[in-house]
């Protein structure tokens, strides 16, 4: 069996990863705390419940199932969060990530793909995003993951440590088999709060801001279907294992929605009307955050066929219709 462990493999983007991998032959071996994934999420591998402070327990699974890769999907990642409690991402996302790359070096296991985020670049006032672009972040969500992409990059120099570094954009969407999906508790993203409020399970659906300088003055976000994001994991993967080298990916579409225009979509998809309140601007939200790389596409082959927001919308609209979220 080709082993890989799958960090936060019981949460939204794991549990995605773990069904393409096992699709592609891979056995996931899921590594979570439960402390916000879902047990019932992990249906395609052996299951490891462990925290990633504990490096005595990662040692074992190590040891257990000598994987052949980390895909480390597990980490805080709530961004107004963050603004508010920042000793934690340091703790969690960066002693996590050294304790899990420490184990793995120790484990003779020297391939890495790690979840990082456009939060890395910060505010850039309208500039789209490349690989390139400094990072700025601006919150310490946006810090923590920057600081793991240091230490992998340390971890590279001194061990070996190979690593595919991938910067999410807002990702989106569920599996389309309905089998899982998008479920956080609490809940902080925009599309599935929307679908709360469209099918009355919030009052509202309340926008942060809407004096930003942009056309229609609310937010812009570059949204990514998780089913095309997992695929580009899937492409690091082979991409580490044909020994082609550490590198970085941003994992986005190119093209921006602002917050209406999610809104609008939603109602369209749906066919509901969607309850909106204002609010005030949310901390540590950036304004515009949209990837100008084509990186992704030519040097992995990757293509994010399915990221229209249409499309996005349905896949995580059937997902919240299922019930299957409120398990
Ligand atoms: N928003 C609202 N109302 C809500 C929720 C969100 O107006 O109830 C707005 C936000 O202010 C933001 C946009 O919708 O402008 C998207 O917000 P999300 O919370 O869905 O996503 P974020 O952009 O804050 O965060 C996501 C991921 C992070 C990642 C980040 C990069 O959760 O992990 O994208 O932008 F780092």
């Amino acid at each position: 069996m080709t082993n890989v462990l799958v960090t936060g493999g019981a949460g939204y983007i794991g549990s995605h990863a773990c069904k393409v991998l096992a699709q592609a032959g891979y056995t996931p071996v899921t590594v979570d705390n439960l402390s916000t994934g879902w047990r019932d999420a992990v249906q395609f591998g052996p299951f490891e419940q462990a925290d990633l402070l504990d490096r005595e327990a990662l040692d074992r699974i190590f040891g257990k199932y000598s994987p052949v890769a980390v895909m480390h999907f597990a980490a805080l990642s709530d961004v107004a969060e963050s603004a508010r409690d920042p000793g934690r991402y340091w703790r969690v996302n960066v002693g996590g990530s050294l304790n899990l790359a420490e184990a793995a070096v120790a484990a003779e296991c020297r391939h890495f793909v790690f979840s990082s985020t456009c939060a890395t670049y910060g505010d850039q006032d309208g500039v789209l995003l490349d690989e390139e672009t400094e990072q700025r972040p601006i919150n310490a969500y946006g810090a923590s993951k920057r600081a793991v992409e240091a230490m992998l990059q340390n971890f590279e120099t001194v061990y070996g440590l190979k690593s595919v570094i991938f910067r999410y954009f807002n990702v989106a969407g569920a599996s389309p088999d309905g089998d899982v999906g998008e479920h956080h508790r609490p809940e902080t993203h925009l599309i599935p709060l929307m679908l709360d409020a469209i099918d009355g399970k919030r009052p509202a659906l309340t926008i942060f801001g809407e004096d930003y300088e942009t056309p229609d003055g609310t937010c812009i976000r570059d949204y990514v279907h998780v089913m095309d994001l997992v695929d580009a994991h899937l492409k690091g993967l082979e991409w580490l294992r044909d020994e082609r080298g550490s590198r970085v990916f941003n994992l986005g579409t190119g093209s921006g929605f602002s917050v209406k225009q999610v809104v609008e979509h939603s109602a369209g998809v749906t066919n509901r009307e969607v309850p909106i309140d204002k609010g005030p601007r949310r901390a540590g939200d950036a304004v515009a955050l949209v990837s100008g790389s084509r990186r992704a596409g030519t040097e992995l082959g990757w293509t994010p066929e399915r990221s229209t927001l249409d499309r996005m919308i349905g896949d995580a609209w059937r997902w919240h219709q299922s019930g299957s979220y409120e398990k």
